[in-house]
């Protein structure tokens, strides 16, 4: 199965940190429409929007109501700490909630149960992960483990310290008692998808393995000098992840969209590799 993830867009009229998030979106859009067309699910791990604006909200509906990856494989949204639960829903009102009112659902795929969940808390850019949310989430994982499903869980914020000290004072909070969830169910978790950090990472967390890709418009570099008033950025690239799950196991590419136009492709040819214009 073909997953692609994309995180943080942070959708926002002005530009953040030099760089326009609409225009980097849109075109990370129009890479994913032109290359992954036969992706199974497209899901959106948060920082829909930079300021949980509603006229942000609006602009991301316009956009993907002109994709053509509407109405064919739509993309998953989720909300992170830079968006209004409120708002989107008013936006989006087809979200989906669990009886709390919390955006956090899951849906059944070729490969297993998807579990999206929500580490929203409003006032804060911490991740949040409540009782109420950590009830709904073990009954998941109970209910899959008796229908003996595969599961996969995607959230905003990093389940785990990343060893970067301004990145994880806003990590999910209550990661003790989420990584004793993750550990008493690690045989049936696959992967765990999140982003937040805006840096490649990959690693486990209570045994499960789990990646996060950079955001498709202001990327972070990981700076350890362990001063948590230090946030460090450049010219890296945007990017998003495409990843294929199956039983025996994950892979997980990191596509950096913008870069397309400079890539070269070669063909084995009788005398060596020929370069895609001359073998035209
Ligand atoms: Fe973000
Ligand atoms: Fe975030």
């Amino acid at each position: 199965m073909k997953l692609v993830h994309i995180s943080d867009i942070h959708i926002n009229s002005d530009s953040i940190l030099g760089s326009d998030p609409i225009d980097n979106f849109a075109r990370c859009l129009a890479h994913v429409e032109s290359r992954h067309m036969d992706a199974d699910r497209i899901v959106i791990t948060g920082d829909l929007t930079h300021h949980g604006l509603e006229s942000s909200y609006v602009k991301l509906r316009e956009m993907l109501a002109q994709s053509r990856l509407q109405g064919i494989q739509a993309p998953r949204l989720m909300i992170g700490n830079h968006d209004n639960r409120d708002t989107f829903r008013r936006v989006f009102p087809e979200a989906q909630t669990d009886k709390n009112g919390f955006v956090q659902w899951t849906e059944e795929t070729p490969e297993g149960l998807f579990v999206y969940m929500d580490t929203n808390e409003p006032g804060t850019h911490a991740g949040h992960y409540c009782e109420q949310r950590q009830q709904w989430l073990a009954g998941i994982l109970d209910q899959a483990r008796t229908d003996g499903q595969r599961v996969w869980l995607f959230m905003h914020h990093n389940p785990i310290t990343v060893h970067v000290a301004n990145a994880d004072l806003i990590g999910i909070l209550q990661q003790n008692e989420l990584q004793s969830i993750l550990r008493n169910n690690v045989d049936i978790i696959g992967h765990i998808f999140f982003g937040h950090c805006h840096y490649t990472l990959s690693g486990s967390v209570g045994g499960v393995p789990f990646s996060a890709p950079r955001s498709t418009n202001h990327p972070c570099w990981p700076e350890f000098s362990g001063d948590p008033r230090v946030m460090a950025y450049g010219p890296l690239a945007p990017n998003y992840n495409v990843c294929f799950l199956g039983n025996g196991g994950t892979v997980v590419h990191s596509i950096d969209f913008l870069n397309e136009d400079d890539i070269i492709r070669l063909t084995a040819g009788e005398d060596g590799w020929i370069a895609e214009s001359a073998a035209e």
